[in-house]
């Protein structure tokens, strides 16, 4: 779920381990720990509760010298977040120290069998019972450490990312990945080892991803090995980083999120570039063109996501069976991978995820392509598991998203899959020419248009203090702009810590109505479209029962503005691209009153950036 950092060379590893470390933070963040084998060959481990800054406070008198090191930030799922539970775990020698993202599931049969040959356990976690069984293993079977993380991981069910460390070899790191993400970073003499490639970007850009079920290991003054836990050894494939270190940094903007809000304007033009050409008003997706069959023939279309992530799929939904009239279901992907779903050789399923790493969205498009189903993927971060598993897909092209309320990325996503709609619409002749040319050339608008609505930041940041005292937000929002109201909700519940719901605005009164009082702040998303005239009406029903209105509105629409308290402007658009701008202004209204309320922005208790585990 969160970080795990490693260093073996000819530096002092302790440094760019916490470096790695804080930049890893975004991830998932409860506890963090480092353990260095120092030149006399002692193994220290250091751990603390709370983020990397109280580590470094923990260590403070402490050796933590040494050139080979392994480093690690937690996100609990066994036992709670406290200093003997976070990692790394030692083995009951302390010869041996693990770090692990990941859940092993089959911790407890495996705890039990451990027990009875006399090995004891200090912390509740699944992971002190695989660095246990690793040591029983390397001392039964009188092995080296990598057969033995081998022989070990073949009795493990579960999901993990590991590294670990052996006090009787200090010149090697075994590290291995099921599920959660790995990626070792070259250097001249020297190895990283990271979670994802930000804590290695600034010391080389040649990295090999390691792959499923892949145990690699970083010996000093050796080529890198790398073999399947199977025993089949691979050829690591050393790739180019793209990333850049500014990427990873705020850039003046007290937080990520707000940094990235901002940055939409870029990040769109970006994600569009070299696919919408505005001057022929065409769009070119590969992902597509390269599989056009599969879409043209395709009797039903699958979209699975989480989070955020399912909020643009909603609005892929909406676009698709616009233009193109396939049938289209969205679906969660932690329902869909268990509820026996229907799957077909003729539907596409199409996968979305910003960090490419989700569980279930990985689990879920396994499973659809083991029913024979084409895989198209939208995901945001290069070489991750979902684009690797997938038969084809489009990345966003977003850069880093570090704040772990996504913005950026879902406004991306909700593009491409607005471009994909279009595409296939225009190929199956079921959206006429004249429309999909107007589509398209507002689309081309759409990030001036959001750095329209940025300039009213000010204000928005004004009035949210007004909602600080709040425990409940209604969104409300009809047709695309639906999930937009469920998005918002989600932005606000996220970070502000504040109870918020999303719904189709007609359907307030058929029960949430009874909320409405005059603490109940209902945030209304009004643009001039289609259900223009039916949102007017529910708003009136929430003016009746003296709710207070903060609205979305199209720039000069005066009839709503003179109903809300609050209203925010928004450029006109199509009704389909509305969503593209209804919600920047719902993740600056979270961000400033998550802010009003003193609340952890970037990193909001409890959640994670990247949820590797179900
Ligand atoms: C978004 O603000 C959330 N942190 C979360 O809902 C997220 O969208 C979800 O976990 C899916 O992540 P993914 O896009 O990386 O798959
Ligand atoms: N399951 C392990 C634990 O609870 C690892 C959690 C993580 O991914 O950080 O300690």
């Amino acid at each position: 779920m969160c970080g795990i950092v490693g260093y073996i060379g000819r530096r002092e590893a302790y440094p760019i381990l916490i470096k790695g470390l804080h930049r890893l933070e975004y991830r998932g963040y409860d506890s963090a720990g480092v353990a260095l084998i120092n030149a006399d060959g002692k193994l220290n481990v250091y751990k603390a509760k709370g983020k990397v800054a109280d580590l470094e406070h923990a260590v403070e008198s402490k050796d933590v010298s040494g050139t080979i090191g392994i480093a690690h930030t937690r996100w609990a799922t066994h036992g709670e977040p406290n200093q003997v539970n976070a990692h790394p775990h030692y083995s009951e020698s302390e010869e041996l120290a693990i770090i692990h993202n990941g859940i092993i599931e089959n911790y407890a049969v495996l705890k039990e069998g451990l027990i009875q040959h006399g090995y004891t356990f200090k912390s509740a976690t699944d992971t002190e019972v695989l660095v246990q069984l690793i040591e029983y293993i390397k001392h039964t079977d009188k092995v080296d450490l990598q057969t033995a993380v081998q022989l070990a991981l073949n009795q493990v069910v579960g999901a993990y990312a590991i590294a670990v460390l052996d006090r009787s070899n200090p010149d090697i790191i075994v590290a291995a990945r099921k599920g959660s993400p790995l990626v070792v970073g070259i250097g001249d003499g020297e190895y990283f080892l990271a979670s994802d490639a930000t804590p290695i970007v600034e010391f080389t850009d040649k990295v090999v991803y390691v792959g499923e079920e892949e145990i690699v290991c970083l010996e000093r003054g050796k080529e890198l090995t790398l073999k399947t836990i199977g025993n089949v050894v691979k050829t690591p494939v050393v790739k180019k980083l793209e990333l850049t270190l500014s990427q990873l940094e705020k850039g003046g903007y007290p937080h990520f999120m707000l940094k990235e809000i901002f940055e939409q304007p870029t990040t769109l033009a970006t994600s569009m570039r070299g696919r919408v050409n505005v001057e022929q008003n065409n769009i070119t997706l590969a992902g597509f063109i390269d599989n056009k069959e599969k879409f043209l023939k395709a009797k039903r279309i699958i979209i699975t996501a989480c989070g955020t992530s399912w909020h643009a799929g909603l609005i892929g939904m909406y676009a698709i069976e616009e233009f193109a009239r396939i049938p289209v279901e969205v679906e969660y992907s932690s329902e869909f991978r268990y509820r026996k779903p229907v799957i077909d050789q003729d539907d596409v399923v199409i996968a979305i995820s910003q960090s490419g790493e989700t569980a279930d969205t990985l689990a879920a498009v396994e499973l659809a392509k083991s029913h024979g189903a084409f895989i198209f993927g939208i995901c945001n971060v290069v070489g991750a598991s979902i684009p690797r598993a997938a038969h084809s897909g489009c990345y966003t092209h977003v850069g880093p998203e570090i704040g772990v309320a996504s913005t950026k990325a879902f406004t991306a996503q909700v593009t491409v899959l607005t471009m994909l709609a279009l595409m296939i619409g225009r190929e199956r002749g079921t959206l006429s020419e004249e429309r999909y040319l107007q589509i398209v050339a507002e689309l081309g608008k759409i990030p001036d248009k959001i750095g329209e609505i940025l300039k009213q930041n000010d204000r928005i940041a004004e009035f949210a203090k007004t909602f600080t005292y709040a425990q409940n937000f209604i969104y409300l929002g009809r047709g695309y702009n639906y999930p937009v109201a469920m998005e918002g909700a989600l932005k606000l519940k996220e970070i502000s810590y504040i109870h918020a719901e999303g719904y189709p605005a007609a359907e307030m009164k058929h029960g949430p109505i009874a909320l409405i009082s005059q603490e109940m702040p209902v945030v209304v998303i009004a643009p001039q479209c289609g259900t223009y005239e039916k949102v007017v009406s529910n708003i009136q029903e929430i003016k009746a029962r003296k709710g207070r209105i903060i609205s979305v509105v199209t720039e000069g629409d005066e009839i709503v503005r003179h109903m809300s308290d609050y209203a925010i402007t928004i450029p006109q658009t199509e009704e389909c691209l509305a969503p593209l701008l209804a919600v920047v202004p719902l993740q600056l209204l979270a961000y400033h009153i998550a802010v009003v309320k003193g609340c952890d922005v970037d990193q909001p208790r409890n959640l994670a950036k990247s949820v590797t585990v179900e």
